[in-house]
């Protein structure tokens, strides 16, 4: 099987946790891509989504699913997003799409977060992908050095400016044993708006495609 047929097989999965749902929130990538696709069967029940990008957004809005405000719609059911790393406590690495802020935001409004992953983003210590972290321009300088402190590499990846007008720096050579201290830390930094490592508020199950079928972190 190839990734992407694991993405669409793990996608699939999900739709078990958003049958009764009206209004859910939805994340970023390729396999939310599929998740997505795959919603415009069940329209008929969905009242709207909350949307992680603008990204995401057009998707949902060609299938005829209305994107809906945070601020109106409140606390929501349950939030359906990938990972770029995940570990058996159900923590994260986020935001390889440039989209980690308003991810943090949708997971942090949702009583229940469905990660869906296939099974190459599943490690033990989170750190081989680099952490996206976005940071405020005038603040760019100033976080990698803070950065380098912490031990990282950080790399400004250049070229990306996020759904909120702020640039990300990549951190290489980070290995996450304490992803909830180093959250913290992170987000202590003046000039960062958010970082990648989602442990405060970690997911809530894990679904990981593989091609003997998928395997449900609860
Ligand atoms: C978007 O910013 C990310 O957090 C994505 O959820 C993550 O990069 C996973 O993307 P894929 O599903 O494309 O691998």
């Amino acid at each position: 099987m190839t990734q992407d047929e694991l993405k669409r097989k793990v996608a699939e999965a999900a739709l078990d946790y958003v049958k009764d749902v009206t209004i859910l929130g939805v994340g970023t990538g390729s396999t939310v891509n599929h998740f997505i696709d795959l919603l415009a069967d069940l329209k008929g029940s969905i009242e709207g989504a909350v949307s992680s990008s603008q990204a995401s957004s057009e998707r949902l809005k060609k299938i005829g699913i209305p994107v809906l405000d945070l601020n109106a719609a409140g606390t929501l059911d349950v939030y359906v997003d990938g990972a770029d790393e995940v570990n058996a406590a159900k923590q994260m690495i986020k935001g390889g799409g440039a989209a980690l802020t308003r991810e943090k935001i949708v997971a942090e409004a949702s009583r229940k977060f469905v990660c869906i992953v296939d099974e190459t983003k599943y490690v033990d210590v989170l750190g081989k992908f680099p952490l996206p972290v976005e940071v405020i321009p005038m603040a760019r300088s100033l976080v990698a050095r803070r950065l380098v402190e912490l031990g990282g590499t950080p790399v400004w990846r250049e070229n990306c400016i996020t759904d909120n007008g702020n640039v990300i720096l990549d951190v290489h050579n980070l290995s996450i044993t304490d992803p909830v201290e180093l959250e913290r830390r992170i987000n202590d930094i003046p000039g960062v708006v958010c970082n990648g490592v989602f442990a405060l508020r970690p997911a809530d199950v894990v679904l990981i495609g593989s091609p003997i079928g998928v395997r449900t972190l609860l």
